[in-house]
């Protein structure tokens, strides 16, 4: 991959993959991103295989046609799911992969993985950590509530926190050394996550990993030049939103968005304004 400026398409299921395009930012700032949140089918994390595959083929389709060089899939219950099984033409990544890695670079002898029920359910984040590493030790956690508690906004509420320390019980009762944060909105829990562990547990964010190998593909091109001019930036497209999701948007990425509404499996005409944005 060598274009000096590529496209890159980023999806998820709604507006946590937004972490990850934050990270991609930060790594790749010449880099223009189309990103498309799947909001009309959100959530992922409670649906079965063949449900998240469709969905996201529909997604690198959309992406597709819009010509993107490279893609990444930012969902962490589509990178466990659908990943392997996804027709795509461009280059692309899963989330799992390089958080796995992360994990056990980190780890002593015990991970924990936190995630969505569905990717907890498709073992995917055990198997790619013991296949790297056959003798750690990998206990997992379905956190339902987490993804609509960040959605809310809710990342500093005395709830979350509650709510953080009965998920994270029976893995720090199990003395895990390392916490992998196996969904998209998990990074925006670091502070309450943080907090809970204490310093024994070290904490991995696959977003930060992914763009490590993006940037190690698509290369120093992309990278800061010499003034630290940024790229015209982010393209946001999301199957359905109101104003919660351009504010928890620009939150993510420190920057203002505009949002555009698109029906991927439809029309591929004009996008729709959001409306109240
Ligand atoms: N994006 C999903 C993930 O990373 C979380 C939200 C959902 O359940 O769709 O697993």
């Amino acid at each position: 991959m060598s274009s000096p400026e590529p496209l890159i398409g980023v999806f998820d299921s709604g507006v946590g993959g937004l972490t990850v395009v934050a990270a991609l930012r930060r790594r790749l700032p010449r880099a223009s991103i189309v990103y498309l949140g799947d909001t009309a089918r959100l959530p992922y994390g409670t649906k079965s295989r063949r449900t998240v595959l469709r969905y996201s083929q529909a997604n690198v389709d959309f992406l597709e046609r819009r010509g993107v060089d490279a893609l990444v899939v930012a969902c962490n219950t589509a990178s466990a799911m659908a990943l392997q099984d996804l027709d795509v033409r461009t280059p692309y990544w899963g989330v799992l992969e390089p958080g796995a890695s992360a994990a056990v670079a980190a780890a002593d002898r015990h991970v924990g993985v936190i995630a969505t029920e569905s990717t907890v359910r498709s073992g995917a984040y055990e198997h790619a950590i013991r296949r790297l590493d056959p003798g750690l030790r990998v206990s997992q956690q379905a956190c339902p509530l987490l993804v609509p508690l960040v959605e809310e906004g809710w990342e500093e509420d005395e709830i979350t926190e509650r709510v953080v320390a009965r998920y994270l019980e029976p893995l720090l009762r199990d003395r895990i050394d390392t916490l992998l944060l196996g969904c998209t909105h998990y990074p925006l829990l670091r502070g309450v996550l943080e907090r809970a562990c204490g310093p024994a547990v070290t904490l991995v964010d696959s977003a930060e990993s992914t763009s490590r190998e993006v940037e190690r593909e698509l290369g120093k091109d992309s990278g800061v030049g010499a003034d630290g001019a940024r790229s015209p930036g982010v393209r946001l497209f999301a199957t359905d939103a109101g104003p919660r999701f351009a504010k928890l948007a620009e939150r993510i990425l420190g920057e203002p968005v505009a949002l555009e509404l698109i029906d991927v499996n439809g029309s591929y005409g004009q996008p729709q304004e959001v409306e109240g944005q």
